[in-house]
């Protein structure tokens, strides 16, 4: 039993195979929090919630309230009755007050996982996750509360959201609605989050937690290129191997807040969930708010092991696409081959030099449909565009298919160009304030998703696309934050909702576009990797990753990304020199390695590469047939990184059974120094032998991850090489 109620103490407790999370209730029914942390395997108690303290501030009464709250290890604190540390919900009532204050009423625990109406969310069968459901009430709001918890025991995983029932009269307004908090003591904690910028995505940032508030968060619209949905708190001295972490990552497409909160007392407060920033929720008599779920990973065993906990959750119970286990076709995307410039001609002369090579699949990026010639107009005129595309659009997929190539098409249906036959139409289907010019954003507007007959337009336009012609995979890109909020769809009262509106109306979008195409490979993009979060993962099982595709600079963005993603999902291409976002130039073997740590596939016109780079695309594709199983299915182990060490990256993918280990190893700058580098290695089974392919040597796990491996030293700048290992045969 992985969730269970120990009347006696009240305590729930929740276990997974490493760890285990504690739940108190007090004798006034505060729902506090005891203990997160490795697993225990004997009796419990709550001592941790601190009960029989002196407050803050001396009284007579030890149990002052404003004094209790303002110190209380809350599971979910509200706001504007006493605790002043970051509070979870904020409700304000009809006459203008805000506070509330909920207690424990009951509880069920059930085998399984209710669905999250609206919102993408994890899921699970009866014998893979057990669910804890604690009801509250506030009763002068008339108001109920329901935590859930889940616990993932073999990933190691507990997830919460929350949801708010409104039985009063009175429409309230929720103000703030997080979906998790944990209050914990410190332990001297560092705080880890993914920061970065447009072709510098989700760079591992740490730095010590002190006093008052630290956050990561978005107010973009979208998770967004610059902060993430994630946070981790760790212990000093935490690596790869060793340390505690605890982690948050939000299931999330828009604005969010990721915050760490050391108080007065010496405790932390962690807290995720939707920005508050231009968040407010009218909740109307009778009516329920859903919020958006938070995963949580403990590890006791570093940030490996968090890691590795992270990609076994979203692959088993976050992705759905039928290509979770599949291999992906090798695409080639004409985007960096030929922007926008290019017809039928030209890319059925990329599609044939690339089936000669081993690529499976063509994907025609931005500018086949409406006048778009370029990035200032069009977006919303979904029609193909016949003076590029002579023929047609299913001539054209055809001709590819005739080839032997699945074919693929790029949309980015959430926008409007003001340059465009729907602008023109439906100006009021931008979102703006009146009365203002609305900022633009790469010449383009957002289309307001809150309002249903926007989406019902937008994905018809995909829909009806996709209908007309044999189409394998859609890229859907999102290129602009949002700005301006004005609908002219929601009422006065309601335009604090857009925001949150917004994803719920894309996020109903992709459920009907994976509902109607069932088979169809669907890749998510925001100008590169904007929105690579847990939630797009719900409807796509691979995400671009950045715009940057220089193999050097990409290996911190993937690094980063696979800090918590899986490589399966981390979308990385092949593409020219000098590379279009640097002007570094890379050996063209090196950038096979590097894509090869994501879904693989090539972004350059194949008709004009050197020729000994065409050369090389056969034994690339070879390549990825050989590995693409491990990588996707595998076990990810971060060896070495070139952010830290300014020299090089090393990683590694193990089978589940250990029976295979893939080493990549990227040099980034060659030193004078021409000595081997001694690396340990991790991943291997330490009672094994195995063999280095292509080699006839053999080395047992204990050997490389002890004694280490010598890299040879490369000569020349951005080398890089695999070395497959082979499991041969284990000591008894
Ligand atoms: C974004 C994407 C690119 C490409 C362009 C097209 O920047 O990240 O890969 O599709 O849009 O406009």
């Amino acid at each position: 039993m992985a969730i269970y109620y120990e009347e006696k103490n009240k305590i729930f407790r929740l276990d997974t195979k490493k760890s285990t999370y504690l739940i108190g209730l007090t004798p006034e029914g505060y729902v506090g929090h005891i203990y997160y942390g490795d697993r225990l395997f004997h009796d419990v108690d709550s001592c941790l919630l601190r009960m029989e303290e002196a407050p803050f501030t001396p009284s007579v009464n030890k149990r002052e309230k404003s004094a209790f709250l303002d110190a209380f290890p809350m599971e979910y604190p509200t706001g504007g009755i006493g605790d002043y540390r970051e509070s979870c919900l904020n409700i304000r009532n009809e006459q203008g007050c805000m506070g509330s204050e909920f207690h424990y009423v009951s509880h069920e625990i059930y085998k399984g996982k209710r669905a999250l109406e609206g919102l993408p969310a994890s899921f699970g069968n009866e014998d893979e996750v057990e669910t804890l459901e604690i009801l509250m009430e506030d009763p002068v709001l008339e108001v109920s509360l329901v935590l859930c918890y889940s616990a993932f025991e073999k990933e190691n995983v507990i997830t919460r959201n929350v949801r708010i029932c409104n039985h009063g009269k009175q429409t309230l307004k929720l103000e703030k609605v997080y979906s998790a908090c944990l209050d914990m003591d410190n332990e001297e904690f560092e705080m880890i989050t993914l920061c970065g910028s447009w072709a510098r995505e989700r760079r591992i940032q740490r730095h010590e937690l002190h006093y008052g508030k630290q956050s990561a968060s978005s107010a973009k619209g979208e998770s967004s290129h610059q902060e993430h949905p994630f946070l981790a708190l760790v212990t000093p001295g935490t690596n790869q191997l060793q340390g505690k972490v605890y982690a948050m990552n939000f299931v999330y497409s828009g604005n969010f807040l990721a915050q760490a909160e050391l108080s007065q007392f010496d405790s932390v407060r962690m807290v995720m969930g939707i920005n508050r920033e231009e968040f407010c929720w009218n909740l109307r008599k009778g009516e329920t708010f859903q919020a958006p779920e938070a995963v949580l990973v403990y590890s006791g065993e570093g940030l490996g092991e968090m890691t590795r906990s992270f990609h076994d959750f979203y692959r088993n119970h976050m992705i759905r696409s039928p290509y979770l286990h599949k291999k992906r076709p090798i695409l080639i995307n004409n985007w960096e081959a030929t922007y926008f410039d290019f017809d039928t001609d030209k890319l059925l002369a990329i599609a044939r030099e690339a089936k000669k090579s081993g690529i499976e699949m063509l994907v025609m990026d931005d500018g086949w449909f409406g006048e778009r010639n370029l990035d200032n107009s069009s977006l919303g005129d979904w029609t193909v565009n016949e003076k590029k595309i002579k023929g047609g659009l299913k001539h054209l997929v055809d001709e590819v298919n005739a080839i032997g190539l699945e074919f693929g098409i790029w949309f980015e249906p959430e926008m409007i160009s003001p340059d465009s036959e729907l602008y023109r139409k439906h100006p009021e289907w931008a979102i703006q304030i009146p009365s203002r010019e609305a900022t633009q954003s790469r010449c383009q507007y957002v289309l307001d998703l809150s309002r249903p007959e926007v989406q019902d337009y937008a994905y018809e336009c995909v829909a009806k696309i996709l209908r007309s012609a044999n189409i394998a995979y859609v890229k859907w890109d999102m290129n602009r934050q949002l700005s301006d909020l004005g609908s002219s769809w929601l009422d006065r009262e309601s335009q604090q909702e857009l925001f949150h509106r917004y994803v719920l109306g894309l996020y109903r979008m992709q459920e009907r576009l994976v509902t109607e195409f069932p088979n169809l490979l669907l890749e998510n993009c925001s100008g590169g990797g904007a929105r690579f979060d847990p939630g797009m993962l719900y409807y796509s099982p691979q995400i671009w990753c950045s715009d940057d595709t220089d193999a050097v600079e990409r290996l911190a963005i993937q690094e980063g990304t696979a800090f918590i993603y899986p490589l399966s999902a981390m979308g990385a291409h092949v593409s020219d020199c000098p590379n279009h976002a640097v002007g570094r130039v890379t050996p063209f073997e090196t950038r096979g390695h590097v894509a090869l740590a994501g879904t693989f596939g090539y972004e350059l016109d194949i008709t004009k590469i050197p020729q000994e780079d065409r050369d090389m695309i056969p034994r690339q594709t070879e390549m990825y047939h050989k590995y693409h199983e491990l990588i996707r299915e595998g076990d990810y182990y971060r060896i070495a990184s070139y952010r830290e060490n300014n020299s090089y990256d090393c990683w590694a993918v193990a089978a589940k059974d250990k029976s295979e280990v893939l080493v990549t190893y990227v040099q980034v700058l060659a030193g004078a120094n021409r000595h081997s580098r001694k690396i340990y290695f991790q991943g291997f089974d330490s009672n094994a032998l195995y063999r280095l392919e292509g080699t006839k040597k053999t080395y047992s796990g204990e050997r490389l991850m002890k004694m280490g491996f010598l890299m040879e030293a490369l000569t020349g700048d951005f080398r890089s090489r695999l070395y497959h290992f082979v499991k041969t045969e284990e000591y008894h």
